[in-house]
């Protein structure tokens, strides 16, 4: 039920504070400064042999698994690829004794994926799947994996069920970079950050008002572009892939680097550009960019940390997140960003739940 919400989209935008609760609840030992994963079913001998992951999933899944290589490669020092899943079946992956293959899916049913899942259990691949849906053909065929406890995702747009995605993609990085090259006291850190993200959530979701004053100011523009990078990047897809999805704006994501490779061709005052500018590493890079799109007059709107000043002078359209470090800031930059989608949607008078064309399960190929 919708309960006070005109959306199920908003009501699950809004749950995201507990559904990652949720899915961090009996996760982290502060004894051992790690995370526990019982469902992935590995022992400490295969967890210590895995030495490449490849991560296979569609659209918002793989944009989440997308974060997961930054989180494996950078915490836990194992080389990390992601592939569209359709790709990783047609292309002949290679598959090693100690490569671990992780399938992510809400809904569990999606054709590619099943398909990605079959292929890399007939090569032999450890197999541990990240789903919403608990029973799903996924979790069922995997043997082992996690689940993420979002609850019903009803909305097409996938939004709580991304969020705890990333989430469960940090955990095990914890997990493995504990098994690995982080002392005690390094994976507790990042374990009270990653605490601490509902609480983050739950102060972007405040600033909703703020999110959809700026919204309306967009809502009559016909294409966008997002920017960010490193963690960020893959958090611009995202965001990108949210609004074309329901508002039928055309949006791209690009990491920022990209721009001048040709995109910036377009740029003028039709094509607003929504730079993620927080204050992380890149971030002067991200400055960079957001002075070039001003100096073709692109309208910027621009995701910066709480308290930061350097990017406020360059457009008045800034949507503030709470301070946190590279690997968190995907999350409460994300919440904001499907806030803005949504806000936009809702003044274009669209479908918000059941955006054309799309179905929330893609059981076809
Ligand atoms: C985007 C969206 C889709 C799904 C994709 C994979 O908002 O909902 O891109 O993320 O179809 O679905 P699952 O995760 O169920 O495999």
């Amino acid at each position: 039920e919708k309960g006070n919400y005109p959306h199920f989209m908003l009501k699950e935008i809004f749950e995201q504070p507990e559904t990652i609760e949720n899915a961090i609840r009996g996760r982290i030992d502060h004894e051992m400064g790690t995370a526990i994963l019982n469902g992935m079913n590995l022992s400490p001998r295969e967890l210590a042999l895995i030495n490449r992951i490849v991560i296979a999933g569609c659209g918002s899944s793989m944009h989440a698994g997308m974060l997961g290589e930054y989180y494996f490669e950078d915490i836990a020092g194992i080389s990390t690829s992601v592939e569209q899943a359709a790709e990783f079946r047609y292309r002949n992956p290679i598959i090693e004794p100690n490569t671990l293959v992780i399938p992510i899916s809400q809904s569990g049913e999606t054709a590619d994926t099943i398909a990605a899942v079959r292929e890399a259990t007939a090569k032999g691949a450890v197999v541990t799947a990240l789903c919403n849906v608990v029973g799903s053909t996924i979790a069922r065929e995997s043997g082992r994996g996690v689940y993420l406890h979002a609850g019903p995702e009803i909305s097409v747009a996938s939004t709580k069920a991304f969020s705890s995605q990333v989430v469960v993609l940090l955990l095990f990085a914890l997990l493995l970079g504990r098994n690995r090259r982080l002392s005690r006291s390094e994976g507790n850190e990042l374990a009270d950050q990653i605490e601490q993200i509902p609480e983050l959530i739950r102060s972007v979701l405040l600033q909703a008002p703020e999110i959809k004053k700026i919204a309306e100011r967009y809502a009559d523009k016909e294409d966008f572009f997002y920017i960010g990078r490193g963690c960020l990047y893959p958090t611009a897809l995202e965001g990108a892939l949210k609004l074309k999805e329901i508002s039928y704006i055309h949006a791209e994501g690009y990491h920022a680097a990209e721009l001048k490779h040709g995109p910036i061709s377009l740029l003028d005052e039709r094509h607003p550009v929504l730079a993620l500018a927080n204050d992380i590493p890149g971030k002067d890079k991200i400055i960079g960019n957001i002075q070039e799109c001003r100096a073709r007059k692109a309208p910027v709107v621009a995701v910066i940390t709480r308290g930061d000043s350097a990017v406020r002078s360059m457009t008045q359209d800034v949507i503030e997140v709470p301070p946190c470090s590279r690997f968190i800031a995907p999350l409460p930059t994300t919440v904001a960003l499907q806030l803005f989608a949504y806000y936009v949607a809702v003044a274009r008078g669209c479908e918000v739940d059941q955006p054309r064309n799309l179905a929330k399960s893609v059981t076809v190929e």
